[in-house]
């Protein structure tokens, strides 16, 4: 098969669009067909500086296609079903083995395209929100990196279950843009003190809970943007400056919390996870939560697409064509 490797991680330019060998499905695992790769904000970071598994690599988290093959023991799954598949790499490829656990049904009417955007965006924003952020109606959120994957999901939702939302971008175009998903206040970081703005359209108070995706030294300025008894979820390092140290000292006298979050760790470690994201495709499916997609590449120009989501054009997702 065609895949796009590379042998060292860096820039985008790292990429080799290649013949690799094709994987094939041991026990319980599903070989698919890709039909559509989301570029995760994670694959970035993995393509940046994250761990090589082999040499060549294949990285990326997610994508959705047809089941061309099963292992021994596959029981939920059969040759020539659509799913969304997601795994710790392996998604820029024509074929990706998963292992059944990690791969859910496209209902009938979803677009490929949409459904390979779902799973880790839309189940990593819900998350944070409701059970770690435990989000209430009429509570203020601030979700940072709107206009990325995770930001347009998290909007919608939050904005659905009755909260005010705020979100942070680079710049008043992509604020402008993320009104009709739900945005209510936007702070473009580049000109704006998202710290004080914050407050500022909060009446001082602060927000209920920040979803903090941007990382470095970010994070800690989020802390100051909490209410009282305020929570902050750290999701991730966009900024590609991973926070090295952090000050605590103001959550306890506000009786606030921060939680790290991986959805990785609830999808292995136990069952809830999986039928929160099952949930996510079929409010996709039904039309109540829109994906966001920006523009799709072929998948040997990856480099090329990779650079582009870098050069912070890109609003909601980019996708690979294999
Ligand atoms: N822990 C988990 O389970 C989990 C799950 C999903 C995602 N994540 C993490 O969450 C973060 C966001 O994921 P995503 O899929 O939403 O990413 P994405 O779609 O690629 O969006 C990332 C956003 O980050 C902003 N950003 C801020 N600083 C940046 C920088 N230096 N370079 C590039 N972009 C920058 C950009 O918006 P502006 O230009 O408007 O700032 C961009 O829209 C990533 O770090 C990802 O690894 C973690």
């Amino acid at each position: 098969m065609k895949a796009a490797v590379y042998y060292e991680t860096g820039s985008p330019d790292v990429f080799r669009y290649e013949d690799v060998p094709d994987p094939s499905p041991g026990p319980g695992a599903l070989l698919v067909a890709i039909e559509a790769i989301s570029i995760e904000g994670g694959d970035t970071l993995n393509r940046l500086g994250g761990e090589l598994t082999a040499r060549p690599h294949i990285v990326g988290y997610q994508a959705a296609g047809t089941i061309a093959d099963v292992g021994a023991g596959v029981d939920r799954f059969a040759i020539g079903d659509r799913v969304v598949t997601v795994g710790l790499n392996g998604s820029h490829a024509e074929k990706r083995v998963v292992a059944q656990s990690f791969a859910w049904h496209i209902p009938d009417g979803l677009a490929s395209n949409d459904a390979a955007c779902i799973p880790v965006a839309f189940g990593t924003a819900h998350d944070c929100l409701f059970e770690f952020g435990r989000l209430q109606p009429n509570e203020s959120v601030l979700i940072h990196a709107g206009a990325g994957g995770v930001g347009t999901a998290a909007i919608q939702m939050a904005k659905q279950a009755g909260a005010r939302v705020l979100a942070t971008a680079s710049s008043d175009d992509r604020l402008e843009r993320l009104k009709p998903l739900g945005l209510d206040d936007g702070i473009n970081y580049a000109t704006q003190d998202f710290v004080a703005e914050c407050r500022r359209l909060t009446d001082g108070r602060g927000a209920d809970v920040i979803v903090d995706s941007v990382g470095g030294a970010n994070l800690q300025r989020s802390l100051a943007a909490l209410a009282y008894r305020g929570r902050c979820i750290s999701v991730g390092d966009a900024s590609r400056t991973p926070t090295s140290a952090l000050d605590i000292s103001s959550l306890r006298p506000n009786n606030q919390t921060l939680t790290g979050y991986f959805l990785g760790a609830d999808l292995f470690l136990g069952t809830r996870a999986y039928g929160m994201v099952a949930e996510q495709i079929d409010a996709v499916a039904a039309g109540r939560l829109q994906v966001v997609i920006d523009r799709t590449f072929a998948l040997a120009d990856a480099a090329e697409a990779h650079r582009y989501i870098e050069s912070r054009r890109a609003f909601g997702r980019v996708l690979l064509i294999p």
